[in-house]
C-alpha cells in the first residue's frame, strides 16, 4: 500500500481523509485520487532528469480528468494523447498544446486540423500513408508538421500480449527495416519538419531490459540519419513502466530515468517520456459498496455496486487488483468471489479474496487510478462514476456521478 492510502485505528484513508466519510458525503462506486501521491510520482520525474532537456509527456489514456490534467499542467507536464477528444481535454485542463505529442495509428485529417490548429509540439507518426496525410493536410492549411516516425524496434516486452505493442506482429510504429526509407521521404516532403524519434514498446513492463534493449536501436537509426545528415532534435521513449499490483518488483522511477539516460550516453537530444500508469495507478482507487452476501454452493459472493464497466481490467485482461476492508474487525473474515450487478460471468473484481465484510461494508479496489474511470462504459445502463481528488484533509468531487438521463439524452424514438 502506499504511504497516500493507508490505516488509523483500523479505517482506511486517503491522506487525511476516511474513505467511509467520502462515501457518505458523494456514494459508490467512486474513484478516488491522492493529489500528494500524484504529485510524488511527477516529482520523481523532475528529479531523476533533472540537468537533463526533457519533457514528460502524461499519457492522457491512462486518467483523462481534468483534475489530473491540470495537477500534471501546473507541475510543468506535457501530454501524450491519441485522439482529438484528448487534446481537447488538455486544453480545457490548462495544458500547454505546445507540450503536446499526438501518438496513434489512426489519426483522422480533422484530428490532424485541430492538432495543427493548436501548434502541437510533435505527431509521433506510425504509418508511411499517415505521413502523406498529414503533409497535404499540413500544405492545405499553409503550415509545417513537426514529426517523428515511431520506429517499431522488435522487441519482447514481456507483458500481457494485450498490451504489448512494439513486436513486428504488432499494428504500431513503422517496421524497422522501413525506418530510414521512410525518414527520407519526410525529409523531402515540404510541409513536415523531421524533429524526432518515437517508440513504445508496451504497458506495464516490469523489467529494465526491454527498454534499453529498445533504446539501443533506436540511436542505432538516430546514428544511421545523422549521417546523411538528418539531426534530431527529441527522442521520445515511450511509457510503459510497471507498477505493483500484487507482487511484482518494477523498478523505481529514479532508477528507470537513470538506466535510459545511460543508455541514451550523453546524446544531445531533448528527451521525452510518455508515462501514464505509473503516474496514477497506485495513485488512485476504487471504492464500492457490498450490497449482498450471497452463499453458493461452493463459493460465497460479495455483490458489489462496482461492476466490470467501472473497473473493465479483471474482465479483460483478468488483472489482479488488491481489494482492503474499508474498515477491519467489525466483521468475521469469509472469502469471497468480488463481483459487481452485471449480466456477465466476466463481472468480476477479484476472486478468492479474504475480507472481514458484511452487506453495506464497504470495500477499496486498490491501484485503480490508472485505466480505470478512463476505460469504464455504460453497459447495463450504468452512470459512470463519481471522482474525488484528496488533497491532505480535504476531498474535492473532482467529476459528478453521471445521471441515466445524461445516458439517453442524444438518442431519438422513430416515429
Ligand atoms: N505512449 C503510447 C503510445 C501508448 O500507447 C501508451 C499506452 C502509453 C504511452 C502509456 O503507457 P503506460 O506508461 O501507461 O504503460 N489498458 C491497459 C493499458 C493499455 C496501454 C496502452 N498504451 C491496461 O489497463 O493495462
Amino acid at each position: 500500500m502506499s504511504v497516500h492510502f493507508h490505516y488509523q485505528d483500523n479505517r482506511l484513508y486517503a491522506e487525511g481523509v476516511s474513505l467511509e466519510d467520502i462515501a457518505s458525503r458523494f456514494g459508490t462506486p467512486c474513484y478516488v485520487y491522492s493529489r500528494a501521491a500524484l504529485t510524488g510520482g511527477f516529482r520523481q520525474f523532475s528529479d531523476a532528469l533533472k540537468g537533463r532537456d526533457h519533457l514528460v509527456c502524461y499519457a492522457v489514456k491512462a486518467n483523462s480528468n481534468l483534475a489530473i490534467l491540470n495537477l500534471f499542467a501546473r507541475l510543468g507536464a506535457g501530454f501524450d494523447i491519441v485522439s482529438g477528444g484528448e487534446l481537447k481535454r488538455v486544453m480545457a485542463a490548462g495544458g500547454d498544446p505546445k507540450k503536446v505529442v499526438f501518438s496513434g495509428v489512426g489519426k483522422t485529417e480533422s484530428e490532424m486540423r485541430m492538432a495543427l490548429e493548436a501548434d502541437i509540439l510533435c505527431f509521433n507518426v506510425e504509418s508511411s500513408s499517415e505521413l502523406y496525410r498529414l503533409n497535404e493536410v499540413a500544405k492545405s492549411m499553409g503550415k509545417r508538421a513537426a514529426i517523428s516516425l515511431r520506429v517499431n524496434p522488435d522487441v519482447d516486452a514481456k507483458t500481457h500480449p494485450y498490451i504489448s505493442t512494439g513486436l513486428k506482429q504488432n499494428k504500431f510504429g513503422v517496421a524497422y527495416a522501413e525506418a530510414m526509407e521512410l525518414y527520407r521521404k519526410a525529409g523531402a516532403m515540404p510541409n513536415l519538419r523531421v524533429t524526432g524519434m518515437d517508440c513504445h514498446i508496451g504497458s506495464q513492463l516490469t523489467d529494465i531490459s526491454p527498454f534499453i534493449a529498445a533504446v539501443e536501436k533506436v540511436l542505432l537509426l538516430v546514428d544511421e540519419l545523422e549521417k546523411e545528415g538528418i539531426a534530431l532534435e527529441h527522442l521520445d521513449l515511450g511509457g510503459g513502466l510497471g507498477i505493483r499490483y500484487k507482487d511484482e518488483t518494477p523498478p523505481g522511477i529514479p532508477e528507470y530515468a537513470a538506466a535510459l539516460l545511460s543508455a541514451l550516453k550523453g546524446r544531445p537530444q531533448k528527451l521525452i517520456l510518455e508515462p501514464g500508469r505509473v503516474l496514477v495507478g497506485n495513485a488512485g482507487l476504487l471504492l464500492t459498496t457490498v450490497e449482498y452476501i450471497k452463499r453458493g454452493e461452493e463459493r460465497n459472493f460479495a455483490i458489489v455496486d462496482a461492476a466490470m464497466n467501472d473497473l473493465m481490467r479483471p474482465a479483460l485482461y483478468d488483472a489482479y487488483h488488491d481489494i482492503l476492508p474499508v474498515t477491519r474487525g467489525g466483521h468475521e473474515t469469509g472469502t469471497y468471489e468480488i463481483v459487481g450487478p452485471i449480466c456477465e460471468t466476466g463481472d468480476f473484481l477479484g476472486h478468492e479474496r479474504a475480507l472481514p465484510i458484511a452487506a453495506q461494508s464497504r470495500i477499496a479496489i486498490m491501484s485503480a487510478g490508472a485505466y480505470g474511470m478512463s476505460m469504464s462504459s455504460n453497459y447495463n445502463t450504468r452512470p459512470r462514476a463519481a471522482e474525488v481528488m484528496v488533497d491532505g484533509e480535504s476531498m474535492h468531487l473532482v467529476r459528478e456521478r453521471e445521471t441515466v438521463e445524461q445516458l439517453y439524452a442524444g438518442e431519438r424514438i422513430v416515429a
